[in-house]
């Protein structure tokens, strides 16, 4: 079973969770979209989405589904999205694709966060992928400077602009050793939009896709 399989079996198994009437959150990431293809059908089942991103916002409307403005709906019932990182805590590290900030909001109003990923995404400490942190432009290098005092190797990832208009700044070499303790803290540096750090609030549900079937681990 290739990785791209295993991302599928857990997109589907996300769709037993959400019900009818519904307004689903949807993220972003290639995991994330056998999720919408699934979503498509189903879709007649469901109110609507929030997208966690441009990317997603189009693939959604491709399939005839429709897409909200998260100000006009308020909390949702349910977020499915994918991770780079995860734990058996439920913390993650997420925004490889650099949607973090928007993927962190609708994380925030959903009562349930529904986390897919392949069983590779699995790890005992965050940090070998590197953390990303939207970053506004005038403050890059006062971040840059921060990051590496906290014993990281910030690298500005080139070329790239965020959905907002703001630049990512990639942590290596960061030893996550308290994830809640260190999104705190990466959140206090000016010039921080966000932390690819999802702990205060991580997923309540991750699932899976491995070999041998999908995997669910409950917060
Ligand atoms: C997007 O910004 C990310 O947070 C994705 O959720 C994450 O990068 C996982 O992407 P894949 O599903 O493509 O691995």
């Amino acid at each position: 079973m290739n990785a791209d399989a295993m991302k599928q079996a857990a997109a589907e198994a996300a769709l037993s969770y959400v019900e009818i009437g519904d307004v689903v959150g949807v993220g972003t990431g290639s995991t994330a979209n056998f999720f919408i293809d699934g979503l498509a059908r189903i879709k007649n089942k469901i109110d609507g989405t929030v997208a966690s991103s441009e990317a997603s916002a189009q693939r959604l409307r491709a399939h005839g589904i429709a897409v909200l403005d998260l100000n006009q709906v308020g909390e949702l019932p349910l977020y499915v999205d994918g991770a780079d990182e995860a734990t058996r805590h439920l913390h993650l590290i997420k925004g490889g694709g650099g949607a973090l900030t928007r993927e962190k909001i609708v994380a925030q109003v959903s009562a349930r966060f529904v986390c897919i990923a392949d069983r590779s995404k699995l790890v005992a400490r965050l940090g070998a992928f590197p953390l990303p942190l939207e970053v506004i432009p005038m403050a890059q290098s006062l971040v840059g400077r921060r990051l590496a005092a906290l014993g990281a190797l910030p690298q500005l990832r080139a070329g790239f602009t965020t959905d907002n208009g703001n630049l990512i700044v990639d942590a290596r070499n960061f030893d996550i050793d308290n994830p809640v303790e260190m999104e705190r803290r990466l959140n206090q540096i000016p010039g921080v939009v966000t932390v690819g750090l999802f702990a205060l609030r991580g997923a309540d549900v991750l699932l899976l896709g491995g070999a041998d079937g999908v995997e669910e681990l409950r917060g």
